[in-house]
Order: C-alpha cells, then sequence, then structure tokens
C-alpha cells in the first residue's frame, strides 16, 4: 500500500497514455481491502475515552467522506476510459469505506452525532471532483501532521491511532492520484479550453479558501458542517503543545514519508508544501 513501482523502465513524459496507465494502476494496485465491519476497536481508559468523544470533529469528518465519496463517484461515471473510470471508482468507493469506519468508530464509544444530511450528486460532475481533490490536498497534509503530532504525544491511545492508519495513507494516495490526473487532463484539453480549465481551478481554490476562512470565523450558516474543520479543530486540539512552526515542519516531514514509497515518476503534490513552506519562513 504504501510502496508502488511501475515496471515498465524509462523517463516519463506527462499527460501521456502511459502516465495515465502510471497513475491508474498506482492507486489500483495499492489499495488495502480491509474491511469495516471486521475493525477491532479498542478499549479505552475512561480519559481516553473523554478525549475522543469530546473532539468536535466528527459530525463534519462522518460528512466529509459522506459528500467525498458521492462526488467522486459522480465523476467516475462521466468518464469513459475503463482504467480511469475504474481507478476513479475505487477512489470513491475508499471514501464511502472512510465514512463507514468512522460510523463504526463513533458506535464503538458512543460518540453522540447529529442527524447526517443529504448527499446530493454535484450538478457539475467535475467540480465536485476538483473540489474533493484540491480540499484533500490541503486537509491531507495538515491530518499527516496532526495524526504524527497525535502518535507522538499519546493524545490518542496507540492502537486507535493504528487502527486509523490505513485510513491516512489512502488519502496521500488518493491526493497524488488526484495532481497527477489534473496534470494530465491539463495536457490533454485542447488549447483553447486551457484557460477556462486554469479558471476553474483558481475558481475552486477561491472556493476552498472562503470555505476555510468561514470555519476559522466559526460561520455554519445553514447549520451544516464544513469539510475542512477537521483540520482547524484538529490543530486547536492538539496544537497547543506545538508551536505553528513545530507543526509545520512536521506536516513537511510527513508529506516527504507518506509520498517516498511511490514511482518517483509520478508528479507530487506540491502546492500546498510550497505555500507551508512560504509561511514557515515568516514563523519561529
Ligand atoms: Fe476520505
Ligand atoms: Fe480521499
Amino acid at each position: 500500500m504504501r510502496n508502488w513501482m511501475d515496471p515498465e523502465p524509462g523517463p516519463l513524459r506527462i499527460g501521456s497514455e502511459q502516465h495515465l496507465r502510471m497513475f491508474c494502476n498506482m492507486l489500483l494496485q495499492t489499495h488495502n481491502p480491509y474491511r469495516p465491519a471486521v475493525i477491532e476497536w479498542p478499549a479505552l481508559t475512561p480519559e481516553a475515552l473523554q478525549r475522543v468523544t469530546s473532539l468536535p470533529i466528527w459530525d463534519i469528518a462522518v460528512q466529509t467522506e459522506g459528500r467525498a465519496s458521492i462526488r467522486v463517484k459522480t465523476f467516475a461515471r462521466t468518464v469513459a476510459h475503463p482504467l480511469l473510470r475504474s481507478a476513479l471508482e475505487m477512489d470513491g468507493g475508499e471514501e464511502a469505506r472512510h465514512k463507514e469506519v468512522l460510523s463504526k468508530l463513533v458506535e464503538a464509544y458512543g460518540i453522540p452525532l447529529a442527524p447526517e444530511p443529504d448527499y446530493p450528486p454535484p450538478a457539475d460532475p467535475e467540480w465536485g471532483w476538483l473540489v474533493t481533490g484540491y480540499s484533500e490536498c490541503i486537509d491531507s497534509f495538515f491530518a499527516f501532521g496532526l495524526f504524527a503530532a497525535a502518535r507522538r504525544s499519546g493524545f490518542f491511545p496507540a492502537e486507535l491511532v493504528e487502527t486509523f492508519e490505513p485510513v491516512i495513507q489512502e488519502e496521500g494516495r488518493h491526493i497524488l492520484f488526484f495532481v497527477n490526473w489534473a496534470a494530465w487532463y491539463r495536457r490533454n484539453l485542447p488549447w483553447w479550453r486551457r484557460p477556462l480549465f486554469a479558471l476553474k481551478v483558481a475558481r475552486v481554490w477561491a472556493f476552498l479558501v472562503w470555505e476555510r476562512i468561514g470555519i476559522a470565523r466559526g460561520i455554519d450558516a445553514d447549520g451544516v458542517a464544513r469539510d475542512a474543520s477537521f483540520t482547524m479543530s484538529g490543530s486547536a486540539a492538539l496544537g497547543e503543545a506545538m508551536s505553528a512552526a513545530a507543526m509545520i515542519d512536521l506536516c513537511l516531514a510527513e508529506n516527504e514519508k507518506r509520498m517516498a514509497g511511490y514511482d518517483t515518476r509520478l508528479l507530487r503534490p506540491d502546492t500546498v508544501p510550497r505555500l507551508a513552506r512560504f509561511a514557515r519562513r515568516f514563523l519561529r
């Protein structure tokens, strides 16, 4: 699941058919077939249970996975290329499985959840896919660091951290797949459609920034929890012990580690790490 090399040697041209095959096979061949139903949730001490249940992230986490799953699956249905389509279907299926893992955790520890909203398919499937892809690029980067911080500090019991490990690595595979898809897709657009696509990607980033500013202010207009709160409240819960600079360093190091095992010819998610390195220069 963590290590994957394409057996075909030689340099890779981004945007080629070989590139498409490579990032699809990376996702398909590193799938971990665990089943949420058989996960054994470790017994927690009363203090650990209290820490886990009082984190304000469970509603948001469950709903984020629910939305990601419908968005990815909806986009998959628009794709004619059989290999790409099956990789997208697997990606969407893994999101549905994340939701199941979280639901089982919530059930196992008696965490009360708000009633779940509907997850309607997006009107523009490509928009939904881009929003999910880029938001995962942001959230996974911070989740990698937060997860390592939780492991180090013992904020969560070690067994619980290990139970969750595959979910975190799966998000790493997803963003690796997504950035390679985005580069491949862009290269294969006719020249006159590229500016429109660039504009759409810019709108997605603007939307994600706006969404995260909203969360930072605690705006919750229609009572539905927002995607990125996982990162925000996660760092609030764990962050007190760490400076922002140390947190960014940890995120960068963990990001490297999570990506290190995959074929180096594939592109790496680099926008968020680059922004983080830039922000890091102003922190001590
Ligand atoms: Fe997920
Ligand atoms: Fe994902």
